[in-house]
């Protein structure tokens, strides 16, 4: 995607030198746009669980850079194998709940096991085609998304479809194009009128601060609500789909995504609204059966409910929020159950959340 004119990935290899990887430093977004050069494994894994860099493909290929690094430190010791694995559990610790981190982590550590002397070479060549597949599955899930806005346009004349999205799931959480946010840039690109609700998503506010800033580069109409909005839209007519991401999909399509996106589905559901899933495949755990109260939920620090971070004299600030002592528990993800989704947009198609329609999806 174009910032200011300039066409951006959020995390490339830094030619000619090939042992450096560049990330979109996400943590300064909206108000600075700066860019983090990462060079060793360890700072990859910091950038990660930081939060530097966030979002299901994102991470996922950030942590496949985070092993082509490893490779770059550990090529030539007599433990070269047990230094990687090492370094992969470290990778893999980082973020609990989106498994794409840990498929391109398997994926490098696969690649790289009988590559002997060409370990390098495989490694750079492996990281670059997760990268690659990262960036197709967006293009594509945009593509096939496009279908349900265009459907909806449909039936209201053409009028403006309005949209609810949680959290992040644009370019900013993948290499490029996004998950939920891909079908609704390229709507808007067709001329489809659009309205997008987006969800602040406390405590991170990936979408006040995030979601609305990408919207905004792409001209597209938005408005940004406080977490609690949504079901009074709902009921007032003001919301035509909800369309989130995901950080992890079980094989009965039971959704992981970031806390609070369970009760926008619950609001959905009772008030006929479509409520659609959009993921690449990589984001399926196929090896969960059902997700809810099996899929591993991160939890963070509690300070990051207890404090509010804002943009002041021209850097960041955090004001405590609630009593000195009072605790608080910050669960980052949740699960929606299949029942409660009406469709998952993939990179091949759009399936139904259930386990014969995501077989038939992977089978393709
Ligand atoms: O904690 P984050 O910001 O890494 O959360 C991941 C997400 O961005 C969301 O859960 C998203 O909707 C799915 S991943 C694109």
């Amino acid at each position: 995607m174009k910032v200011n004119g300039k066409s951006y990935r959020t995390i490339w290899m830094k030619e000619p030198d090939n042992s450096t990887v560049c990330i979109i430093d996400q943590r300064f977004l909206p108000h600075r746009f700066i860019i983090e050069e990462i060079s060793s494994h360890n700072e990859m894994c910091k950038a990660i669980s930081e939060m530097h860099l966030r979002g299901a493909g994102l991470i996922g290929v950030a942590a496949a850079y985070g092993m082509y690094l490893a490779v770059l430190e550990c090529f030539g010791s007599p433990n070269f194998e047990d230094e990687l694995k090492q370094k992969a559990k470290e990778l893999i610790a980082t973020r609990p709940t989106a498994v794409n981190l840990k498929h391109a982590v398997d994926k490098m550590l696969q690649a790289i096991k009988n590559a002997g002397n060409n370990a390098i070479k495989i490694a750079k060549q492996t990281a670059l085609g997760i990268e690659q597949e990262d960036l197709n599955a967006g293009r594509l899930i945009g593509e096939n998304g496009l279908s349900v806005i265009q459907g909806i346009s449909k039936t209201k004349n053409e009028e403006t479809v309005n949209i609810l999205t949680h959290c992040n799931a644009g370019w900013l959480a993948f290499v490029d194009y996004g998950s939920a946010l891909a079908p609704i840039y390229l709507a808007h690109k067709k001329g489809i009128k659009l309205h997008v609700w987006v969800d602040e998503t406390r405590p991170r506010n990936q979408g006040a601060m995030l979601t609305a800033w990408e919207l905004q580069n792409e001209g597209i109409s938005h408005t940004i609500i406080a977490d609690n909005t949504g079901g009074h839209l709902m009921q007032n007519g003001l919301i035509d789909m909800v369309i989130t991401g995901a950080d992890r999909i079980a094989a009965n399509g039971d959704a992981a995504n970031k806390i609070g996106t369970y009760l926008k589905a619950l609001a959905a559901a009772d008030n006929n609204i479509p409520f659609y899933i959009a993921a690449p495949t990589s984001s399926f755990d196929r090896s969960i059966k059902q997700g809810v109260g099996t899929i591993p939920v991160e939890q963070r620090n509690p300070d990051e409910v207890r404090y509010v971070t804002g943009w002041a004299d021209n850097h960041w600030q955090s004001v405590l929020i609630c009593p000195e002592n009072s605790p608080a528990a910050n669960y980052g993800f949740d699960v929606t159950p299949a029942r409660l989704i009406s469709g998952i947009i993939t990179e091949k198609g759009i399936c139904k959340a259930n386990i014969d329609d995501i077989c038939k999806i992977f089978d393709r």
